[in-house]
């Protein structure tokens, strides 16, 4: 059902008139339920943002406008000269996603600033409030006066009434975001990247990030004072933050104001924010499960290279589907295929050649035996971050692989900076993974984005933009010199990292040990493997273990059964580092799904199945810990036990330290 509702009553309070400078002329906009105002003043030719819930301020006065080149201040000598309003309740259905329907329910402000002497340039500010947080953007409108220009500075903030506490990862010391979160007042954060995470002292949580990303640069936060955070754009390798011609819009700036961590969670702020889909028929756009010739060559079983351990060879790569076909997996990832491994491959992305097999890969003969089987291949695009090199190729590569019927290509920068040169999230690097994911949508192909720009919804627009990484990912337990991710990891970055959309995270493990490298290894236990597939969202969703460990495996089954795209989702009850249960119905059917996971602390919780049907009993399938399950100890005991529940029941579920519990509760007839 959609419903559209244009130009209802809105809430817009002109506190004085909105006319020029030096006054201070305040506007207010309030979200649709009321609880959230935006209050608007120009003090001195600078137009301020204010934010208050239910009376509670959230965010202090804050500044908005930039600096173009050459010093040009283009924040200070603003008048409104107009302002507009509209407001929009509609209803609209993902194809995928963490729940089916999505409801864009939000009141709009335009405010048209004019500078008020010299060449009397303008710009707008656009402001969505939604119940749940609000959005902004700025648009340069066409205008004689400003034509091409460059962004040196993006002067907006947001500032805190107090110096809260916030998760955060940092924006440019370590590569790819692949970050352990550090958790410390406002004050104390270096320059961190969004999705930002803030505990606010009344309870509630605040999440700063971004929708939209399109040619600009990703917004990064640092403290320029004790409760102000202030926007550094990623800069292209000259210094430029922004090339840009006008008219320009510029990426939403977002932020939730939720009051509990499963309204963090669920809010849908940054999907509303972004365009809806450019692609007609989505027939070909499907989620679902994989394995790979992936964490043996991590584990150093394999190579990538061709060699004595070539992992991508025909009769390796037909086993994979073999095993996949006879469990229900869409997909066989295989990496190390195309020629340009051997040597350092992060060096050589250019000689990597997207188009040519190792000559002990027929990739034909592996591709027709896959169609057999229905199964489809996952291709492999590695660039060791040389992107121009790979744009160069990228409609023969794309070509090659929809011409053999693959329909999912995952991508990879190896490279501290694309084409050695630029960062990941400058405006160079958001064209290009842009021009890739558009061009494979051409191909009908979707994306698996590792070392991506941080994603802002834009699968909303292009729902073939799956999934990516963008996140300390479960290959660290294979060779990360600092043992792997700690228990804690995992209940931290659905609230941090996840609040940006789809992470390709590669759970799965079953086997707990590492030859290669004996001090590190995968810290959880096996039943908080099973519930990180409920816990993590992903629309492709990995078993990462080879698939000899999963055979006359019965937690396996958990693997096979669990969804990828889900009705709907809640989360009833986490803490921030310490533990998450993650409840999802599954699309088109009647089970629910439940993952809880923990830190390194046991713990025991009480949930009330309350989600469940109301006058239905259902099946509740349990992995749980063992008794004697520890994640550095006996990581792969778990029991299996089934018990008949229902909706007016509470559940006790028990975790060892680093575990978790999945349950998957089935319908009675
Ligand atoms: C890093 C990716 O995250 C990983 O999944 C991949 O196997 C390697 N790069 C090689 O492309």
């Amino acid at each position: 059902m959609i419903l559209k509702l244009k130009n209802l009553a809105f809430v817009l309070l002109f506190i004085a008139a909105a006319t020029a400078c030096s006054t201070s002329p305040n506007l207010q906009l309030s979200s649709p339920n009321g609880n959230l105002k935006i209050t608007l003043t120009n003090d001195q030719g600078t137009l301020y943002y204010a934010v208050s819930k239910k009376n509670e301020i959230i965010l202090q006065p804050s500044p908005l406008g930039f600096v173009l080149g050459d010093n040009d201040n283009f924040f200070s000598h603003f008048s409104i000269v107009e302002t507009t309003t509209d407001s929009s309740n509609s209803t609209w259905e993902q194809p995928w996603g963490e729940s089916r329907l999505v409801v864009d329910h939000h009141n709009q402000l335009v405010v048209k600033l004019q500078e008020t002497e010299g060449k009397k340039r303008q710009l707008h500010v656009i402001f969505r409030l939604f119940n749940d947080g609000f959005g902004f953007r700025y648009a340069f409108p066409q205008q004689d006066s400003l034509k091409n220009f460059v962004i040196m500075e993006e002067k907006t903030a947001f500032n805190f009434p107090t110096d809260f506490k916030a998760w955060w990862i940092p924006a440019y010391d370590e590569v790819f975001y692949e970050s352990h979160a550090r958790f410390t007042p406002l004050s104390q954060m270096d320059t961190v990247t969004t999705p930002l995470t803030i505990e606010a002292e009344n309870g509630y949580y605040y999440a700063i990030h971004e929708a939209n990303l399109t040619d600009y640069a990703k917004m990064n936060l640092y403290p320029k004072d004790k409760t102000t955070l202030s926007c550094d754009l990623s800069p292209w390798s000259n210094g430029v933050k922004v090339y840009g011609t006008t008219p320009l819009v510029t990426p939403w700036r977002t932020m939730i104001v939720a009051e509990n961590l499963h309204q963090l969670v669920t809010s849908n702020i940054m999907l509303n924010l972004n365009e809806p889909s450019k692609i007609d028929d989505l027939s070909w756009i499907k989620p679902g499960k994989y394995i790979g010739i992936w964490w043996e060559i991590h584990l150093g079983k394999y190579t990538w290279s061709s060699g004595k351990k070539h992992g991508a060879t025909t009769e390796n790569t037909k086993k994979y589907i073999d095993f996949a076909a006879a469990n229900g997996f869409s997909g066989v990832l295989v990496e190390g295929w195309n020629v340009g491994w051997d040597g350092d491959w992060t060096k050589n992305g250019l000689t990597l050649d997207f188009t040519k097999a190792y000559p002990d890969f027929d990739i034909q003969a592996v591709t027709d035996y896959a169609r057999l089987k229905n199964v489809e291949l996952i291709g492999h695009h590695e660039t060791a971050g040389m992107a121009t090199h790979y744009e160069k190729q990228l409609d023969s590569a794309f070509k090659f692989y929809h011409d053999l019927g693959v329909h999912v290509v995952k991508t990879g920068y190896v490279n501290p900076l694309l084409d050695d040169k630029e960062l990941h999230d400058g405006q160079f690097a958001v064209r290009h993974y842009r021009t890739v994911v558009e061009t494979a949508a051409r191909y009908q192909i979707m994306i698996d984005n590792h070392e991506p720009v941080m994603p802002t919804g834009l699968q909303r627009t292009w729902p073939n933009f799956m999934t990516h990484e963008a996140v300390r990912g479960q290959e660290y337990d294979a060779w990360s010199p600092d043992g792997g991710n700690p228990p804690h990891h995992t209940t931290i970055i659905p609230f941090l990292r996840g609040l940006a959309g789809p992470m390709d995270f590669t759970q799965g493990t079953f086997n707990f040990d590492n030859p290669v490298h004996p001090g590190t290894r995968v810290q959880t236990t096996l039943a908080k493997q099973l519930a990180l597939y409920v816990v993590i969202y992903s629309p492709l969703a990995m078993a990462s273990d080879g698939p000899e460990n999963y055979t006359a495996v019965k937690a396996f089954d958990f693997i096979k059964s669990v969804p990828t795209s889900w009705e709907k989702t809640i989360i009833p009850q986490a803490k921030i580092g310490e533990y998450a249960v993650f409840v999802r119905q599954q699309r088109e059917g009647n089970d629910w799904y439940l993952g809880a996971i923990t830190n390194e602390n046991e713990r025991s919780l009480s949930v009330e199945l309350s989600f469940l049907d109301a006058d239905a009993s259902y099946l509740a399938r349990i992995y749980s810990d063992a008794a004697d399950a520890d994640w550095k100890t006996n990581p792969t005991a778990y029991e299996y036990t089934e018990q008949v529940v229902d909706a007016s029941q509470t559940m006790q579920i028990t975790m060892a330290k680093g575990g978790g519990c999945a349950i998957e509760f089935v319908k009675k007839e």
